[in-house]
């Protein structure tokens, strides 16, 4: 059987399996499957608060699940679907509560990755997925992190992933545009596009207080994590023993490339390495296409040192 034909199998069963996107593997079940949906939040160790994305193949498909879209949410889907962006819309009914954790918003999204564009569509029926890693740890951009951390779960497996950091989640009112998670989509590429539509509403990145991202730490490799920003840091406040045998990465690609790799980097420590250190320049800070990566690595760093 091929693998596409297997994943659409168990996911009828009301079954749960690990998919590709570009932005990290999802562990995913159909949102018509209070089966599935439970056994994601089991499988993720993932308190029930924290609600899932529901993923479709179209804008069509979106609209049938979620209600009222604004011009502004209109306009950011045409723009970026397929793609990493979700965005927070007023739930249809017929969406179950327990992917929204009882909210009465639903975030969506358009993966852009053919294999579960194709699974989607052969289904018929949206898939909720929340990123295939266990609550708070590295999501997965391979199908062997996911098998890693779940050896029994069947997984898609498309390849490594494209972008490598989690969509960008926004959330359009009628007077400002919520950026509740940074990702790779920054604030300036939804500026702009607004304002080729002539909408001149402000963006503004505030952390959502449901999203999990929110919380302080999240994303945590298994290994303290060190993120320094700038050269001639003072680390004497540091623990001495996470010093002892740091693996270090200098960080100064270009940052799709970073994003891509970030968290195979988080996974690619030295067996007896004593900590994780990433350097980066100081000026990605006030950068905005860096502003993804920072946020994931000050949420997966254990310290973060600047000037
Ligand atoms: O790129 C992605 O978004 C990946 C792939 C698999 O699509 N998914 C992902 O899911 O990162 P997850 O569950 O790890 O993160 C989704 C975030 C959660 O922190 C959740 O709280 C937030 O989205 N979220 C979901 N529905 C929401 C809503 N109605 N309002 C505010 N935040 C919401
Ligand atoms: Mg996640």
């Amino acid at each position: 059987m091929r693998d596409l034909e297997k994943a659409i199998e168990i996911l009828t069963n009301g079954g749960t399996i690990s998919i590709p996107t570009e932005t990290v593997y999802g562990l995913a079940g159909r949102i018509d499957s209070p089966e599935a949906i439970n056994n994601i939040f089991a499988l993720k160790k993932r308190p029930f608060f924290d609600p899932l994305i529901v993923h479709v193949a179209s804008i069509e498909q979106a609209k049938d699940f979620t209600l009222n879209w604004n011009k502004t949410s209109e306009i950011l889907a045409a723009k970026f679907w397929p793609g990493s962006l979700t965005l927070i819309l007023p739930k249809h009914s017929k969406v179950n509560s327990m992917i929204t954790s009882g909210l009465d918003t639903v975030g969506v999204r358009v993966p852009k990755h053919p294999l579960t564009l194709e699974l989607i569509k052969k289904l018929n029926a949206p898939i909720a997925a929340p990123s295939a890693n266990f609550f708070k740890k590295t999501s997965p951009t391979k199908a062997s992190h996911v098998e890693n951390s779940f050896p029994d779960l069947f997984v898609l497996n498309g390849g490594e992933c494209s972008v490598g950091i989690e969509s960008t989640i926004v959330h359009a009112t009628e007077t400002q545009v919520f950026i509740l998670r940074p990702g790779m989509i920054s604030k300036s590429d939804i500026e702009e596009v607004l304002l080729e539509h002539q909408i001149n509403l402000p963006v503004v990145i505030k952390e959502s207080e449901i999203a999990s991202g929110h919380l302080k730490h999240h994303y945590m490799p298994e290994l303290p994590l060190i993120v320094q920003y700038g050269d001639n840091l003072d680390l004497s406040h540091l623990p001495k023993e996470l010093l002892l045998k740091p693996t270090i990465f200098e960080v100064q690609d270009d940052p799709i490339v970073v994003a891509r790799e970030l968290y195979q980097k988080l996974r690619d420590f030295d067996s007896n390495a004593s900590s994780i250190i990433f350097k980066l320049n100081s000026d990605v800070l006030d950068q905005e296409s860096w502003q993804g990566i920072i946020n994931r690595l000050n949420k997966a760093a254990s310290y973060t040192l600047s000037k």
